[in-house]
């Protein structure tokens, strides 16, 4: 579903937390012209995407922690992220929708598939029995917010078309375009 916001002619796609390339290898080869960057600051996940990707020489794979700013890295058709910028601090989080929309070109489009906050506590208890996982496995380093507050963010920050095209309970893509 993340794959079919990616317009035909995309060039330039970024892949914020990119982990082992996964969904970057996935959209390369659906999108044999794309140039992909993928973001990642861990050592552990770069290696991966490294040898999955790095005999691609249109790949490229940039330590950087998305606590700070973006690097300068040009302008992009394309910025994807999959279940990485719930990791990051809320504030932090809505800096970076601001930075993304500053990276896209006009008509460039954010899909963000992510790891989003249930509305109640109760549906955070189904989410977990659904995936089949005990609550004591919860991630400590997840900061997961609401779609409602991410939807909003990203069209303060200008995006349009804005919505979450895809829901199940804690996962979502939200996606928006530049205008
Ligand atoms: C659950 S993994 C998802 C990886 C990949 N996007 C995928 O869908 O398979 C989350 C990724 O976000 C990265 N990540 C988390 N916090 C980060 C940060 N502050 N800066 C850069 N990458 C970060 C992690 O290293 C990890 O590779």
């Amino acid at each position: 579903m993340l794959a079919d916001h990616v317009p035909r002619d995309a060039r330039r796609i970024l892949d914020l937390g990119t982990g082992d390339g996964r969904l970057l290898a996935l959209l390369r080869a659906d999108h044999p012209e794309i140039h992909g960057v993928g973001i990642d600051f861990s050592e552990l996940m770069l290696d991966p995407a490294s040898k999955r990707l790095g005999d691609d020489d249109r790949v490229e794979l940039v330590k950087h922690d998305l606590v700070v700013p973006l690097p300068a890295l040009g302008r992009f058709d394309v910025v994807v992220s999959s279940m990485a910028i719930h990791h990051l601090e809320h504030e932090r989080q809505r800096a970076l929708y601001g930075e993304v929309f500053d990276v896209l070109k006009p008509g460039g489009v954010f899909a963000n598939f992510e790891h989003v906050a249930s509305a109640t506590h109760r549906l955070h208890l189904a989410f977990f029995a659904a995936i089949n996982e005990p609550l004591e496995h919860e991630d400590p380093s997840d900061r997961l917010l609401d779609v409602e507050t991410q939807l909003r963010w990203l069209r303060e920050h200008g995006f349009d078309d804005v919505d979450c095209y895809w829901k199940w309970l804690e996962m979502a893509l939200l996606v928006g375009v530049k205008p």
